[in-house]
């Protein structure tokens, strides 16, 4: 059933599969890119003009919540592109997982294979139980990111489609890396990629730094397996362990860049204070830490559309923790933890903010 690879993504298991998915990308496409802009556009207008004529007020400088999700739900072409986000989102997943089941034994054979290979590499502690608050089916991913163990290939095609075949390459992840900063004196001896989920960025950090001992951090045993069998194939000599973020079990002091991306919002904001505390402590002086990361409302006010959008996908699309890190000073609870705060490199994607995060020298 191996039909080779689209890019560096393994094709699904059947020609029917493939085209079923092409398909749910094109219907991606048409919510988030063609659909969703004019939404934006219509509620961001009639929210002027609410403002404008005096029917609606700011508190505290920001519009209410329940007057986006009002404005934004009066125009008729609301509820069609929800339906469309939804259910591309629930198509995806249950015909992803669906072709890679069909594949099963080999799937598990390939990255049990890998782990008799390399065990020096791979660091999974018997008896490690994740969380509750990691178990949630984030993005209405089936067994989430810890439950399923088929979990990190269904992740690689899912994320496929929900990148609109624009990372068949990895290369977006090949941006986030090469636009990561190092720390100031160029040191870096020791990388580590936390929520690293399959590994992309982690084998390219490698690539980056050859000569560093790059590590890859996740709290999903599929996402790790399959990261590791994955860097294993693509000749990657990278480790990949099996933890929380709020608790890595690392040396103090040990690490001399990091990287997140697209982690914090996935979890509540006191895991968010954790998982920042504990990275200080395991960067070294003068370390750094890139973090990419969907917008806050420190970084300027976020829109209207934008929090109506984000609203949405929590409620109805399987982000639970997302509006309360959209709604968070962000930026004042990385300085917390005592980091010195930069803004970050800038992505093409520019929904995504870019922060630099330096443990001082
Ligand atoms: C959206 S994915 C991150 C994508 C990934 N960074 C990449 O390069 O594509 C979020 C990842 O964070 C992991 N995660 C969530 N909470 C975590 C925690 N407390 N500790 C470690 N990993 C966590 C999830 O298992 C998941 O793989």
């Amino acid at each position: 059933m191996n039909r080779g690879m689209i890019g560096v993504t393994p094709r699904p298991t059947t020609l029917a599969d493939e085209s079923y998915l092409e398909f749910i990308t094109s219907f991606r496409r048409l919510a988030i890119q063609q659909m969703f802009p004019k939404v934006a556009e219509h509620g961001e207008i009639r929210l002027a003009q609410a403002m404008e004529s005096g029917a609606l007020e700011a508190e505290d400088g920001h519009v209410p919540l329940t007057e986006i999700q009002r404005i934004f739900g009066e125009n008729p072409v609301t509820p069609t592109f929800q339906r469309f986000v939804r259910t591309q989102q629930e198509m995806m997943w249950r015909r992803t997982r669906e072709s890679f089941l069909r594949d099963a034994d080999t799937l598990m054979a390939w990255m049990e294979e890998a782990a008799a290979k390399a065990p020096e590499r791979l660091h999974i502690e018997p008896g490690f139980t994740p969380p509750e608050y990691t178990r949630r089916e984030i993005h209405c991913q089936p067994g989430g990111y810890t439950d399923d163990p088929l979990g990190g290939a269904v992740y690689h095609y899912g994320t496929k489609v929900f990148y609109e075949g624009f990372n068949d390459q990895d290369e977006l992840h090949a941006e986030l890396v090469e636009r990561a900063t190092p720390p100031a004196d160029g040191k870096v001896a020791r990388v580590l990629d936390i929520g690293c989920s399959i590994g992309q960025a982690t084998t390219l950090l490698k690539d980056r730094f050859p000569d560093a001992e790059v590590w890859g951090l996740d709290v999903g045993e599929p996402m790790i397996r399959y990261a590791h069998a994955r860097a294993l194939d693509h000749g990657k000599e990278v480790h990949f362990k099996q933890a929380l973020a709020e608790d890595t079990g690392f040396e103090s002091d040990s690490f001399d860049l990091v990287l997140s991306y697209i982690v914090f919002h996935e979890v509540p904001v006191q895991k968010m204070r954790e998982i920042l505390a504990e990275t200080y402590r395991v960067l070294r002086p003068g370390g750094s830490f890139t973090i990419y990361e969907f917008p806050s409302n420190d970084k300027g006010q976020v829109s209207a559309s934008t929090r109506f959008l984000v609203d949405y996908d929590s409620r109805n699309n399987c982000e639970p923790y997302s509006p309360d890190f959209v709604a968070a000073d962000f930026r004042g609870i990385i300085a917390e933890a005592g980091f010195e705060v930069a803004d970050g490199p800038g992505l093409s994607n520019d929904f995504l903010q870019s922060i630099v995060a330096t443990k001082p020298a």
